[in-house]
């Protein structure tokens, strides 16, 4: 390196460090810059090359007792319910494996499209399930245990044998064997890359208005009044997951989501129904409970009505609340909540009351 470049390059490591310690001291007092700790804790993406996975190997036999610990209430023993999501396991064959495309997905008579159908990186599986799962608990599991319900899941779907452990050092010869690993395709409109032919131009193309703008938007197309609640009310149908609730169909297009009307013993207390439906977002309940629908949990007031006129209802309920329970209402069980004995009352007085 020459002198001169040694210079300019201590310059602008000179003027980087400046900047650095001006825009430490620009937000001092309102945080503080994160720790290597926690940057790890957050940094736990796997990518398709593997980079990112962390070492660890499991059997499927070991995968197997934490799926059913942990995985089995929601997914089915074998992967293959559709209680809270679509099926995991099905519908991949030998020959899929094989040719790492999966059939099914071109038939238009198969009755579904499972994980293993679709997924065509194994690092995804890996991933997702490393971030996400269990779903009420996600990021509990150990780097073992998430290989080892990994390699039960790609057993079930004749992936790899019984016997086999999944590691990091073996995981790029098994993605060889996932039934779709070649089933991505760039030739959409969505992502078109250069499969499309064209040269990977998107097929929508958004200009920017620089001068006598328009200022309100014109819709070019409606979908028609008789189709909107052609499937029945969307917003019942739609599992309270994240903010993606359906539009209540039921309705014209635009309105607004009209609250139900209080009934008047619920207008007498309005602060305790108040402060119980504040609680039951507050503590996630809403995540698997409807008032009058099923979601994971049986509906609220299905709770109430079979419970009416029973003396020690509320105690029961606070009790089933802060411990959680099973088999009352179904195959899913619920996990105990976190949440101070006062909250658990307020919540169970309220459900036995008819959750208004
Ligand atoms: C309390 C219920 C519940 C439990 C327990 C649970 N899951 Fe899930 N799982 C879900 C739900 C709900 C989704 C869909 C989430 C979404 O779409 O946001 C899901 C999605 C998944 C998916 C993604 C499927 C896809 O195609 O996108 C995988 C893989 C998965 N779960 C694996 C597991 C594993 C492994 C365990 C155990 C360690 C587990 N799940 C435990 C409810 C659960
Ligand atoms: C991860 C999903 C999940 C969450 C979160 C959850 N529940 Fe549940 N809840 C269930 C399931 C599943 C059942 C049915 C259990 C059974 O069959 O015994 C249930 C049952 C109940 C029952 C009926 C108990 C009985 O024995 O009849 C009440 C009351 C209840 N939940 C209230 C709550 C409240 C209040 C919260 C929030 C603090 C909450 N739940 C959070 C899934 C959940």
């Amino acid at each position: 390196m020459s002198s001169s470049r040694k210079v300019i390059l201590g310059l602008a490591l000179a003027a980087a460090a400046t900047l650095a310690s001006a825009q430490t001291s620009v937000i001092s007092g309102l945080g503080r810059p994160a720790t290597a700790k926690e940057i790890a804790a957050w940094d736990i993406d796997v990518r398709p090359d593997f980079k990112g996975l962390p070492k660890g190997s499991s059997t499927v036999a070991k995968g197997t007792d934490v799926w059913e610990a942990k995985c089995a209430s929601c997914h089915g023993i074998f992967g293959e319910s559709n209680e809270v999501f679509s099926p995991l396991v099905g519908g991949t064959t030998k020959d899929d494996v094989a040719k790492g495309r999966v059939a099914r997905l071109l038939d238009p008579g198969f009755p579904g499209r499972t994980t293993l159908m679709k997924v065509s990186t194994v690092s995804t599986l890996w991933d997702y399930v490393n971030r996400a799962m269990p779903w009420n608990n996600p990021k509990t599991l150990t780097p073992d245990e998430v290989y080892g319900v990994v390699a039960y899941l790609l057993n079930l779907g004749g992936v790899i044998p019984d016997d086999f452990t999944l590691s990091d050092r073996n995981i790029a010869e098994v993605q060889k064997r996932l039934p779709n690993r070649d089933g991505v395709t760039t030739r959409h409109g969505l992502w078109p890359g250069k499969g499309m032919g064209n040269g990977g131009v998107p097929d929508v193309k958004a200009v920017a208005c620089m001068k006598d703008c328009a200022t309100e938007p014109t819709v070019k197309s409606f979908l028609p009044d008789y189709a909107r609640n052609a499937h029945g009310n969307l917003a019942e149908q739609n599992r309270m997951i994240g903010a993606q609730h359906g539009a209540d169909t039921t309705q014209p297009a635009g309105t607004r989501p009209v609250a139900p009307a209080a009934p008047a013993a619920a207008a007498a207390k309005p602060s305790a129904a108040g402060d119980a439906s504040a609680l039951f977002k507050k503590h996630s309940c809403n995540a698997c409970h409807s008032v009058d629908s099923k979601l994971v949990g049986p509906p609220l007031r299905e709770v109430a009505k079979k419970l009416a006129g029973r003396g020690d209802a509320v105690d029961y309920l606070a009790g089933k609340i802060k411990s959680g329970g099973s088999g009352v209402w179904g195959a899913i069980p619920m996990p105990a909540q976190t949440l101070s004995a006062d909250d658990a009352r307020t919540l169970a007085r309220w459900i036995a009351d008819g959750a208004q």
